[in-house]
Order: C-alpha cells, then structure tokens, then sequence
C-alpha cells in the first residue's frame, strides 16, 4: 500500500481510482442502452451497467451516467427515457453503445416504445420512463426515472460485465 496507491479524494480520505475500480469490479452488472429521441427524431443511447430498480409504489427505477456524457446531456433535455435490457448475443450491440459520440443508432434497425422511443430488436426486457429527479452525486449523476410501460421481451440470457470481461450465465441449481 505505498502513497502511488492512494489519491486524495477530499476531507482526508486518500482512496487511489484505480484500486476503486479494481474492488469494484468484483460485483458483476448487468448491460442495459439507455435510449431517447427528440421530437425531430435524433435518436441518442449509452450503454449502462449501473441500471436498477429502486421502488414498487411508487415504479421507479434509475441508472447513473458520467457527467460528462454526451448522449445523456441530450437524453435530459427530452424528459424521458427507454432502458433496453441487453441478452448475451448483444455484445456488438453493447460496444456501439459504449463508444463516445457520433450516430450510434447508424445502420440500426429497432422498433419503438409505446411513447415513441427506440426500442432495440432483441433485447431482454425493456422499461420506458418519464424523469422524475436527476441528482448530481461526484462526477456521475443518480437519474431516477418514473415508469410508464414495461415488458419482458425474450427468454434469452443477460449479458453480464464482470471484472472488465462480458460473461453469460451459468446456472447453479
Ligand atoms: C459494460 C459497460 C457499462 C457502462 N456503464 C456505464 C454507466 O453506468 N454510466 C456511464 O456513464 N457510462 C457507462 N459506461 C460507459 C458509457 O457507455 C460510455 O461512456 C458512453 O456511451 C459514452 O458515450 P457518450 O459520451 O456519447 O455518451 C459503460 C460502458 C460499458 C461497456
């Protein structure tokens, strides 16, 4: 644990990114796209693994973007939002969605949520949203969204983020 381990992160607390990353890499996530679309029809999506849901009654459920994310600052100007639960033969899918800028959606064919947003082929499951309250937590921001519609798509497995790799299911019982 010598001091290049550690930076300082404010009120004297010294944690280093990297060893942060490392220990929180141990808990696996699923892939979720964010998507939204303006009222022209510019369509925006990132790829998330921090999607949840948060609360029964009422439906909430919430995701959280970098700041500094170009897709979400567009995605909060339109209100609301679809998350498309990726399956494990959505890989190229993902990779799109996790790329910095440019038309994600180029050479995409999807459908579209009862609201109007993209809805991509094939995904597991999908949940489209109104934004209830965006709360700014460090460099990332807590969205929490309001739901409106829901659906399970397919039977297939997630795709799952573990430790920097993308792993599909293995059942134990
Ligand atoms: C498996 C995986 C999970 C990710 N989870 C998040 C996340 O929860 N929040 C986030 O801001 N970015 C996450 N990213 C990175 C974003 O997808 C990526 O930074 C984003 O698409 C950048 O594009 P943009 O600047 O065009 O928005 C994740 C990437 C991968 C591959």
């Amino acid at each position: 644990m010598g001091r290049e381990r550690r930076a300082q992160t404010g009120r004297g607390i010294l944690i280093d990114p990297r060893h942060f990353r490392h220990v929180l890499g141990s808990y696996q996530t699923g892939v979720s796209v964010i998507t939204s679309a303006s009222e022209g029809g510019t369509r925006w999506g990132l790829a998330v693994g921090t999607f949840t849901a948060i609360s029964l009654d009422p439906p909430l459920v919430g995701f959280m973007p970098d700041k500094r994310s170009s897709s979400w600052k567009q995605i909060e100007k339109t209100g609301r939002f679809c998350v498309n639960i990726l399956s494990d033969v959505q890989l190229d899918m993902c990779r799109r969605f996790a790329a910095r800028g440019g038309d994600k959606f180029d050479g995409i064919s999807h459908g579209h949520s009862p609201g109007g947003l993209p809805l991509l082929d094939d995904v597991l499951a999908w949940v489209e949203c109104d934004i209830e309250k965006v709360v700014e937590l460090g460099d990332h921001v807590l969205v929490v969204g309001k739901v409106l519609a829901l659906e399970h798509a397919s039977d297939g497995a997630p795709l799952l983020f573990h430790r920097g790799a993308y792993h599909t299911l293995d059942k134990l019982d």
